[in-house]
């Protein structure tokens, strides 16, 4: 195995999710299940997703964070469970990522944003005009991604990640917000209040003992988007008529 880029996120990276997620998936399901804070994510998912008729969910990992019977039909993706097909465009109502884009790292902390702008991309490509990017996120203020950059640099060059998890690059919340709102003005950003436990490097540790917070961003696709460039065209050349 070499650290070279794959599709962006590093062949190592690929690599340690596919591991450690198919041999860890009993035990990650059940710290879901029992920690209070994902309890809180899973109650604030469900009440996003009911009544979704077509939802897709990158990430999945075989563990959905909510309540699946709200939900008319679900595409579950992951490293493991298939890829996203390329001509699908506009398909889906909802597409959900939770707890995915700190985990597309790359070898560095710029490669990794790039990776989770792609994600962002496609999500946005198969997306209905109308539909709804929902993405839950474990997100790190600002002081502590300075920590985390070098942290990445060194922890992606050394061929053990840490305990065997998938080295993560967590990043600012308001990074998150920015980008989508490069995309549409309808964005909502909300911080999910952590219970007394949170899930790091696959291990239950008090909350208290990182900085790193819950956040869901939604980002609404405009309906009709192509229409209002015809129309601010047409406007353009009515105007420029005599
Ligand atoms: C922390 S788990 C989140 C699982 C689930 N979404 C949940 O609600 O808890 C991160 C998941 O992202 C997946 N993953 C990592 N890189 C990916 C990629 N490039 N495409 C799709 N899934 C990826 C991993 O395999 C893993 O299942």
């Amino acid at each position: 195995m070499n650290n070279t880029s794959h599709n962006g996120q590093s062949e190592v990276s690929v690599a340690s999710n596919v591991s450690y997620f198919l041999e860890h998936l009993s035990e990650y399901h059940d710290s879901v299940r029992d920690i209070d804070t994902y309890k809180t994510l899973h109650q604030f998912i469900s009440n996003e997703v009911a009544g979704v008729s077509e939802l897709l969910d990158i990430g999945n990992g075989g563990v959905f964070d909510y309540d699946t019977s709200r939900i008319g039909s679900i595409t579950a993706i992951d490293l493991f469970l298939g890829e996203l097909p390329t001509d699908v465009d506009g398909k889906f109502d909802m597409v959900l990522m939770v707890m995915l884009i700190h985990h597309l790292t790359s070898t560095d902390w710029r490669s990794s944003w790039d990776n989770a702008r792609l994600a962002l991309d496609e999500a946005w490509r198969v997306l209905k005009p109308g539909g709804r990017l929902l993405i839950v996120e474990s997100c790190v203020p600002w002081w502590f991604f300075r920590f985390e950059k070098p942290a990445l640099w060194l922890l992606s060059r050394s061929i053990k990640s840490v305990f065997s998890h998938p080295v993560t690059l967590q990043f600012p919340a308001s990074m998150i917000k920015a980008e989508l709102e490069k995309k549409t003005d309808k964005v909502k950003m909300t911080e999910i209040p952590k219970g007394k436990f949170v899930l790091q490097f696959g291990f239950k540790v008090p909350s208290f003992l990182t900085p790193a917070m819950p956040f869901a961003f939604e980002a609404i696709k405009k309906e009709f988007a192509s229409n209002a460039v015809a129309t601010s065209q047409f406007s353009a050349a009515s105007s420029e008529s005599p």
